[in-house]
């Protein structure tokens, strides 16, 4: 389980978290809705460790965070364009290779494992492709294989399907949801859309400047997904 406590973010003087506390289960897939500055970034980053936090903690299964145990998904698509796909899922190895055999090329093992990544999100057959030359659906697939390349119990993405055609969203977000109840990972999603949010997510957390003002299953109707999208009056 990621936990998130009291997390409060300070940027100069000014509060953008205000004691926040979320928590996302092994085999859940969580949503975090919220307008335009909510601080829906922020969160994903205090649990990153990506940004200071002046208050709070983060723990993963009940323990002290390693940043190997996090995976990272962004709404730009980072990939190593004119480097072939399986090279980018290899790259999620990174963190616990000896920077020589990463010097030398990506030793078997780990070639193999990325292909077993990239067969998880139904890319095996791209392996030696450019990974330029996929689509935006699929080179976002080709990104989370990198992250569970990574072996991380816990996936974070923020904005991961902003990029993506309707079609490419709902598979990247089935995908997503299918790693959190297959593999047991913990994964945090900020989305945009709240219809998303309420056809794929387990859970949903709203965020209105800086505090939490939801935290349930999504219903049916997704309205009260979208109060919390409205700006604060
Ligand atoms: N690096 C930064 N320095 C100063 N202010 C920031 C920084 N990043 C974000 N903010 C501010 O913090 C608030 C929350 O931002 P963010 O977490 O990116 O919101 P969201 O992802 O929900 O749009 C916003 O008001 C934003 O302008
Ligand atoms: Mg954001």
């Amino acid at each position: 389980m990621l936990a998130l406590s009291g997390i409060t973010v300070r940027y100069g003087e000014r509060p953008v978290l205000h004691g926040v506390d979320v928590t996302v289960s092994r085999g859940e897939l969580l949503a975090v809705l919220g307008a335009n500055g909510s601080g829906k970034s922020t969160l994903l980053r205090a649990a990153a460790d990506l940004v200071p936090v002046a208050a709070g903690q983060v723990t993963v299964d009940g323990g002290p965070r390693d940043r190997l145990d996090l995976a990272l998904v962004f709404q730009r698509i980072h990939l190593v364009r004119r480097r072939s796909v399986l090279d980018n899922v290899c790259a999620g190895a990174l963190g616990r290779l000896p920077l020589r055999s990463s010097l030398l090329g990506f030793p078997r093992e780990v070639r193999e494992e990325a292909m077993a990544c990239l067969e998880r999100v139904g890319l095996a057959d791209r392996a030696h492709d450019r990974a330029g030359s996929l689509s935006g659906g699929q080179q976002q697939r080709v990104a989370v294989a990198r992250a569970l390349c990574q072996r991380p119990r816990v996936v974070l993405a923020d904005e991961p399907v902003s990029a993506l055609d309707p079609a490419a969203s709902e598979q990247v977000l089935a995908l997503l949801a299918e790693l959190a109840h297959v593999e047991g990972l913990a994964v945090l999603a900020v989305l945009h859309q709240p219809a998303l949010a309420a056809r794929h997510a387990d859970r949903v957390v709203g965020l209105r400047d800086g505090r939490v003002v939801l935290d349930g299953r999504p219903d049916q109707s997704v309205d009260s997904l979208y109060q919390v999208l409205e700006p604060v009056s």
